[in-house]
């Protein structure tokens, strides 16, 4: 195994797309961010200097980070910010992973932006357990806003308001030609007849569930969240933001130009989405493409079987190789629900002095002004709370109508879990204001989804129904709108870990919450000490 250096540098950048240009905050001036390949085993060591008026943070996104919450990356959760001509020193090993992951800015709106693929290659000398692709291209999907990320989520923030949505989406940093005002290309994928491309697709928009779809071709999926998957085909990839997923693609059509597009998946009515469809293009190197092969994307709403039809299908490969460990019997049966609710707000507009706010088991995560990790390290007193509770505080019809009351209350709570524990956790959404799904993110670990349903989870019965033998691993999965995942993990990493819905517009209302993990007993089972340019609050 090598060590790989990168250097990150933040900083600002004029760009145009859709017509018109602005500055924006970048790494390196790359829109999406550059790519950083590795290998399983290897050290990543990534110097980020922050060249920018905002405090900066970068997360790498699904990385397991044993031992090393230091360069986890969510800021006031195991670091404070990188301020303004400060540097950090994120230093991680690589451990048990292979795959396609991402990594982005963790605070504020930046990784609207600041984001990019983070490529795992096998061990040197180890196959892919499916058959070598030709080629592998990263397809990184986001969002473009027209005016400032800061000012849209600044101003919601303010009102209370529910905050504007994206105006386009994009592939490869582009929305591509047919969006209403740039005629100019976007992204295109030269293919030769009879090679297989590998793409590694991944979802770095802020508020998007996206379909990705490509005319005329089916593909396989292999591998989601750097987890290897059981192949199977497809025409269309449902990736939530923080998902990464890898599909083969065969080049078996022989000639001509195929649309590819990336457009929203959203389950609910009463959401507001940006509902462009972002295109790029397939191309048969060496053949006249006069024509385009094009198709209709799956409708942004009502487009739920579609959504189910894909992730249903996913299962963890467990070969013997690659086992799915999953845990069968659990220390920690936890139920909590995720939605929204509403909090008074003498200044704010929603109703009468309002704004909308989310929560996990009705608490809205405040964000506390030192670092979580930092202060149960120096035991740093006052900074957080372990009372975070495993059970919703009232019960009610999560998915029928609301409880009356529909206000939160907030704090800083953590769940405290010991070493190596196992964990379930069951994620009830609830129909407070409106059913949605929420892409939840757990940090410091993947998880199996070991089952999903609609309605309210019903303890007695439900689990019967469990996959305990092969499913899905992931860092990120969507609770259905209307309905439950259940997760299970074992809390075998010691430290402070995140765990938020990856809508950013939820998280900045509160549905976010972290587990703290007690260091073991044993030599390789205590949480490192900080590095020495760990950044002050
Ligand atoms: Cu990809 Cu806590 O985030």
């Amino acid at each position: 195994s090598r060590t790989r250096h990168y250097k990150f540098n933040v900083v600002m950048k004029n760009i145009s797309r859709l017509c018109s240009s602005k500055s924006i905050v970048t790494v390196n001036g790359q829109f999406p961010g550059p790519t950083i390949y590795a290998r399983e085993g290897d050290t990543v060591v990534v110097k980020v200097m922050n060249n920018v008026k905002y405090n900066v943070s970068i997360h790498w996104h699904g990385i397991r980070q044993l031992r090393t919450g230091w360069a986890d990356g969510p800021a006031y959760i195991t670091q404070c910010p990188i301020q303004t001509g400060q540097s950090y020193v994120y230093n991680f090993t690589i451990t048990g992973q292979r795959g396609t992951l991402l990594w982005h800015a963790h605070i504020l709106w930046l990784r609207a932006t600041v984001h990019g693929a983070l490529v795992i290659l096998p061990k040197l000398g180890v196959p892919y357990p499916f058959p070598k692709p030709n080629h592998e291209t990263v397809v990184v999907l986001a969002e473009w806003w027209k005016s400032d990320t800061e000012a849209v989520i600044n101003e919601a923030t303010k009102s209370g308001l529910a905050p504007n949505v994206s105006d386009a989406h994009t592939i490869n940093g582009h929305p591509g030609p047919v969006s209403s005002c740039s005629s100019t290309g976007g992204f295109t994928l030269n293919v030769a007849p009879g090679n297989t491309y590998m793409l590694r697709l991944i979802n770095a928009a802020l508020n998007e569930e996206l379909f990705f779809k490509i005319a005329g071709h089916k593909m396989t999926v292999v591998e989601v969240d750097a987890t290897y998957v059981k192949p199977f085909k497809t025409d269309t990839v449902l990736i939530a933001p923080g998902q990464t997923t890898n599909v083969l693609v065969a080049a078996d059509q022989g000639a001509g130009k195929y649309m590819v597009a990336a457009s929203t998946f959203m389950d609910t009515a009463i959401i507001a989405v940006d509902n462009t469809t972002a295109t790029a293009t397939l191309h048969y190197s060496g053949t006249q493409a006069n024509s385009l092969t094009t198709f209709a994307p799956p409708p942004a709403r009502n487009a739920t079987p579609v959504a189910n039809s894909f992730t249903d299908s996913l299962r963890s490969l467990n070969s013997n190789k690659y086992p799915a460990k999953v845990p069968q019997k659990i220390d920690h049966s936890l139920l909590f629900t995720v939605g929204l609710g509403i909090n008074p707000c003498s200044t704010c507009k929603v109703g009468n002095g309002s704004r909308i706010v989310a929560s996990v088991n009705n608490v809205t995560f405040v964000m506390p002004s030192t670092a979580l990790l930092q202060a149960h390290y120096f035991k740093i007193k006052g900074v957080f709370t372990t009372d975070f509770p495993g059970n919703p505080p009232f019960k009610f019809n999560y998915t029928g109508n609301p409880p009356s009351n529909i206000g939160t209350s907030s704090g800083t709570k953590v769940y405290r879990l010991s070493y190596n524990d196992t964990v379930q956790v069951v994620l009830q959404d609830t129909g407070i204001i409106a059913p949605e799904n929420h892409p939840v993110h757990l940090h410091g670990f993947n998880f199996f989804a070991v089952g999903k349903g609609l309605g309210n989870y019903n303890p007695n019965t439900d689990p019967n129904n469990f996959n305990l033998v092969d499913p899905v691993e992931r860092n990120t999965i969507s609770v259905p709108s209307g309905g439950w995942v259940a997760i299970r993990f074992r809390a075998d990493n010691p430290g402070v870990w995140f765990m938020h819905c990856h809508l950013e517009v939820h998280t900045t209302w509160g549905l976010k919450m972290a587990f703290l993990v007690d260091n073991g007993n044993g030599p390789n089972e205590s949480i490192i000490p900080p590095p020495k340019d760990l950044p002050k609050c």
